[in-house]
């Protein structure tokens, strides 16, 4: 083997394909194994010439797949089973037929990236430099020569050994491959061109005919209306849609409150406020745990002593980062969420004497 590292190997031209072929099956005779064939279109039987063997390529493709597939249905199992469980209606939490599409997807999804990028890693891709560029009738590879390389990192590669081997089999002419660019030779300059070209357009993109156009900034004056001002006044006794007046909300209950009313009231609440508020109004809810800003608790004096027409009042036009649930609680639920909040108000100052009996009897014997 030749200790030249500076070399890369020796490229042979020839001007026939057939004279090509020959050449790869006499190096592999020879026992070569680092050898690489050029030709401006595919020369039959030329990679088994060249000894091709396949490629770790779908084993590759096969691994992405698995994860894929494995790691689709765990994010989906891992979501719905130990991270956030939500119990909708009883149905089980691991319930793998609901997590099929997803684990396909992400199985195709990552089966198809290792495909594209393991075929560009084994190929060794992007490659924009290579030592056989610094050839120069090298170019012709593509157009009307054939080339066969041998490489410097075979065991059988020797300079002058080799040279003498590659001239045995007739070729137009050998060169020694040098693994770095001579001075001069082909470099960056092939870029340089495309750079400037794309910084052309770029400059050209922002004059087209698209842009500048028809486009008033805010304030800024029109000559379209008679008062010159393109920042149109609100038409005179407009509505906000999302705006329905609030004093049409009386401060207290319209209805008897029941308790029928109180267990509505309950079921609603715990179904669309305790997530933030919380079961008892701490305002701990699962979404402010996971980082929703904290309301304040129920049982603050502030909101125990507003009227429950306030609570209501919030529930119909949302307040703060609260948004509305009017389009979600109707009217009289709306009551009963606040009866209910008042009740849970209750809960947490009520006054001992005014207990049943038992229950007062219960609290002395836990405090003992
Ligand atoms: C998505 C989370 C969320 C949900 C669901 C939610 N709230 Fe709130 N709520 C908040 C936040 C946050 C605040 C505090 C807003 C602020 O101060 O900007 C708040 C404030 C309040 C206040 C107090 C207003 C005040 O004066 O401080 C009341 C009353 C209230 N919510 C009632 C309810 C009721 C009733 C429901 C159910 C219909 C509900 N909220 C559902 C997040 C929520």
């Amino acid at each position: 083997m030749s200790s030249d590292r500076r070399i890369y190997g020796l490229l042979a031209e020839f001007d026939e394909a057939d004279q090509l072929l020959a050449a790869a099956r006499a190096a592999r005779e020879a026992g070569y194994t680092r050898l690489e064939a050029y030709s401006p279109f595919p020369v039959h039987g030329l990679t088994n010439a060249l000894g091709f063997h396949h490629t770790r390529l779908p084993f590759i493709v096969l691994i992405g797949g698995i994860v894929g597939a494995l790691g689709g249905f765990f994010m989906q199992w891992y979501a719905s089973v130990i991270d956030y469980p939500i119990n909708i209606g009883g149905r089980p939490l691991n319930s793998w037929p609901a997590f099929i599409i997803i684990t396909f997807e992400l199985t195709i999804l990552c089966a198809g990236l290792a495909a594209v990028l393991g075929m560009l890693a084994l190929n060794g891709l992007p490659q924009p430099y290579h030592p056989l560029f610094n050839i120069p009738r090298f170019e012709l590879a593509s157009l009307s020569s054939f080339f066969l390389s041998l490489q410097r990192r075979d065991p059988k590669f020797d300079l002058t050994e080799t040279r003498r081997f590659l001239e045995s089999l007739n070729p137009k002419s050998i060169y020694e491959v040098p693994v770095l660019p001579i001075q001069g030779g082909v470099s960056s300059s092939t870029l340089l061109p495309v750079l400037i070209l794309l910084a052309l357009c770029s400059i050209n993109c922002d004059e087209g005919p698209m842009t500048n156009k028809g486009r008033i900034k805010p304030h800024e004056p029109h000559p379209f209306f008679s008062d010159s001002n393109s920042a149109r006044p609100i038409p005179q006794g407009a509505v906000s849609r999302d705006q329905p007046s609030a004093s049409a909300i009386p401060d207290n209950f319209p209805f008897q409150i029941t308790r029928k009313d109180l267990l509505r009231g309950q079921d609603r609440y715990n179904i669309y406020c305790s997530v933030c508020h919380g079961y008892t109004g701490d305002g701990d809810g699962m979404i402010v745990r996971r980082g929703f800003t904290k309301p304040p608790s129920f049982h603050i004096d502030r909101l125990r002593a507003a009227p429950p027409g306030y609570i209501v009042n919030v529930i119909t036009n949302g307040f703060g980062a609260m948004y509305s649930y009017s389009d979600r609680v109707n009217m009289d639920d709306r009551w009963r969420i606040a009866a209910y909040i008042r009740a849970l108000q209750l809960s947490q100052h009520a006054d001992p004497q005014k207990l049943p009996a038992s229950d007062q009897s219960a609290i002395q014997k836990i405090s003992q």
